[in-house]
């Protein structure tokens, strides 16, 4: 019963939260439709913190976003062994920098008084929630091995009975619990994403690549931020 709770009924009401909430934030409170920086507060540490986060994250969701969208070709991928170390090798790598990465921007945000001003308690519970997605990912690359392939036989299917409107949580109801953690923790982000900052995925400044050059003058001391 639980089980079809987290992983049949769940994931519905995450989607739906996520456009709902999403589209009325959009119509209604625009303004505040952004990642909110606090780069002119502190913008060392968030460097550090962002730039290897943003890299790694967004190329594990790309390898989770095939392997969802094309299950038979990624099981084909990774049935030569060179090839799946690579892939594992690679992943267990970029999802250490997600951890490392998430650590220096929790610190920054707890570290720097400026910085921790402007933090609300939804931001603390969306770095902490993406703190146990990125560890529990990498906790389960690193302890259940091989997850590139297996992914393919379980979350997938899983994932498209729950597009299908037809939730099969056979697939997920008899996996260890890291795994339940990690792909509920997934659709909580989803819930969460209408509340938070995490809004700014969906406006990615594309048109930044056609535009004109704007020239940003910053007044900075030498040993400022
Ligand atoms: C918010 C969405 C998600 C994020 C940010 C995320 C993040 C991560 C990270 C950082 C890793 C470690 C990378 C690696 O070592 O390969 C990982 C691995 C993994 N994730 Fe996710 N994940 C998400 C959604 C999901 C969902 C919904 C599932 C379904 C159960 C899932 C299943 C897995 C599996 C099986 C692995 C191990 C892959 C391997 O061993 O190569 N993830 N994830």
């Amino acid at each position: 019963m639980i089980d079809m709770i987290l992983f049949g009924v769940f994931p519905y009401v995450a989607v739906a939260l996520a456009v709902a909430v999403g589209i009325y934030r959009y119509c209604f409170d625009r303004y505040s439709w952004s990642s909110q920086s606090s780069q002119f507060l502190e913008s060392k540490a968030l460097f550090w913190g962002s730039v290897p986060w943003h890299y790694a994250i967004l190329l594990i969701l790309l390898a989770h976003l095939l392997a969802f969208l094309f299950p038979s070709a990624w099981g084909a991928l990774l049935g030569e062994p060179g090839r799946l170390y690579f892939l594992e090798v690679t992943g267990i790598a970029l999802g250490v920098t997600t951890i490392l990465a998430m650590l220096v921007l929790i610190f920054r945000r707890a570290a720097n008084d400026r910085v921790c001003a402007v933090t609300s308690k939804v931001d603390w519970a969306l770095l902490i929630a993406l703190l146990i997605q990125v560890t529990s990912g990498v906790y389960i690359a690193v302890t259940l091995r091989w997850g590139g392939f297996w992914y393919v036989h379980t979350v997938s299917p899983w994932l498209w009975s729950l597009v299908g409107f037809s939730p099969k949580i056979q697939y997920l109801a008899e996996m260890p619990f890291i795994v339940k953690l990690h792909a509920f923790n997934a659709f909580f982000l989803l819930a969460l994403f209408p509340f938070s900052r995490l809004v700014h995925v969906v406006s990615v400044p594309l048109s930044y690549i056609s535009r004109p050059y704007q020239v940003v003058v910053w007044y900075r001391q030498r040993s400022g931020n």
